[in-house]
């Protein structure tokens, strides 16, 4: 299998790893901005499709329209040269100090107007460039402290601001859906929404559920000891994985946005297998952008950014030729079998069955042996990991 990325493996990037500059809460910047024109043309000649970016990514807060218009243009003139897509589009509602108490969500209800106008504008804008996903990651949404935010008011106003948004984008007739991107905390000390599983309980209590899906971020759910496979895979079970943010993270820790697969190897493999092979026939389960939502490290120079760009790439590549050999080892198929791991898919109660027959069933229960799982019937589940280990490790 090549590792050479090319436009069908959809892999895409965020315009704002280019321009956050390495800053962090302790130190400065130690790179420049890189120019939107030379992202997009150097990320087309590495083999990625796509390009995504926050309004703010492409114009400054404060832009005049002509500004704005000169710098839409330029990455329009850039896309049509290259052949590059830009397939999600979502705003900046965190970095301004207006946005210090968050936007939907603010105390200040001057603040949530102003997010709404913001934000519907930057729809206008998301359907002119042709995007077809529109994030939304509400990093300012939260508190710090308990007494200063009413949680179930905030989770009113969000409500009301993603039904606005969901109203207004189909009554433009606009081919554009939200996916709501989780995050537990940083830069808020607890952010609302904080986990995928919060946010896909929560769009079922708005107008349109239909137009919400979620984009979970692999570092944002592992901040929160979660396994993202997991998680990715109850998203899929209910059709709500519109989008997907894949980075790297060591931990319980501070949001680290590292390269794809150099934190968590092994749940970044059951990861690739999951969207790759992890359908009931056999196929991918995915057909969205592989969007790497990471940040360059603060140790790295220019080159270093464009090396982590391939990085991502590569990790994801390999992993995916690691998992088709791993599916194919007839040793891991015995293995599969031997654990029972297709017998999940088979229903616990026969078609025909009700809870009648199966309270009839004197088998299913008297005269089980409940008594033979001891010292012996064991799932094999160890011999499995470590074939799972060596193929990870190249070993086999
Ligand atoms: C983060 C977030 C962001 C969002 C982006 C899209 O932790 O910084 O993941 O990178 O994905 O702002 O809205
Ligand atoms: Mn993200
Ligand atoms: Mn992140």
């Amino acid at each position: 299998m090549p590792v050479e990325p090319t436009r069908a493996d959809k892999f895409s990037f965020g315009l704002w790893t280019f321009g956050v500059r390495a800053q962090d809460q302790f130190g400065s910047a130690t790179m420049s901005v890189i120019d939107t024109t030379e992202v997009v043309h150097k990320l087309s000649d590495l083999g990625a499709y796509g390009l995504a970016l926050h309004d703010d990514d492409l114009f400054p807060f404060d832009a005049t329209e002509a500004e704005r218009r000169s710098a839409i243009d330029s990455l329009k003139k850039a896309v049509d040269a290259t052949g590059l897509v830009i397939p999600m589009v979502t705003t900046n509602l965190f970095g301004h100090p207006v946005f210090k108490d968050g936007g939907f969500t603010s105390n200040d209800r001057d603040v949530r107007r102003f997010a709404l106008r913001k934000v519907l504008r930057n729809i206008d804008l998301a359907v002119e460039l042709g995007a077809r996903t529109f994030v939304m990651w509400g990093g300012r949404e939260g508190s710090e402290y308990d007494a200063a935010k009413d949680v179930r008011g905030a989770l009113a106003r969000y409500r009301e601001a993603f039904n606005v948004l969901g109203q207004y984008v189909s009554d433009k007739g606009y081919d554009l859906r939200f996916a709501i991107e989780p995050k537990p905390n940083e830069p808020r000390g607890d952010t609302l929404l904080p986990t995928l599983g919060h946010v896909l309980a929560f769009i079922e209590t708005l107008d349109q559920p239909d137009l919400f899906g979620v984009n979970p971020e692999t570092g944002h759910e592992q901040m929160a000891g979660l396994n993202f496979t997991h998680g990715i895979a109850q998203a899929l079970d209910c059709g709500k994985l519109f989008h997907i943010d894949l980075n790297g993270q060591r931990g319980i820790k501070f949001d680290q946005d590292l390269v794809f697969g150099h934190g968590d190897l092994q749940n970044a493999f059951s990861l690739v297998d999951l969207l790759e092979f992890g359908s009931v026939t056999g196929g991918s389960t995915f057909d969205g952008t592989r969007h790497f939502d990471y940040k360059a490290s603060r140790t790295e120079d220019a080159e270093g950014v464009w090396d982590s760009v391939k990085a991502n790439m590569r990790m994801y590549l390999l992993l995916k030729e690691r998992a088709a050999a791993f599916r194919a080892d007839p040793e891991v198929q015995e293995a599969l079998a031997a654990a029972r791991v297709d017998e999940i898919n088979r229903p616990t109660l026969a078609d025909s069955e009700d809870y009648d027959d199966l309270l009839a069933d004197t088998a299913a229960y008297e005269r089980f042996d409940t008594d033979s799982y001891y010292d012996a019937k064991g799932f094999g589940f160890v011999r499995l990991q470590q074939l799972t280990m060596e193929h990870l490790m190249g070993a086999r």
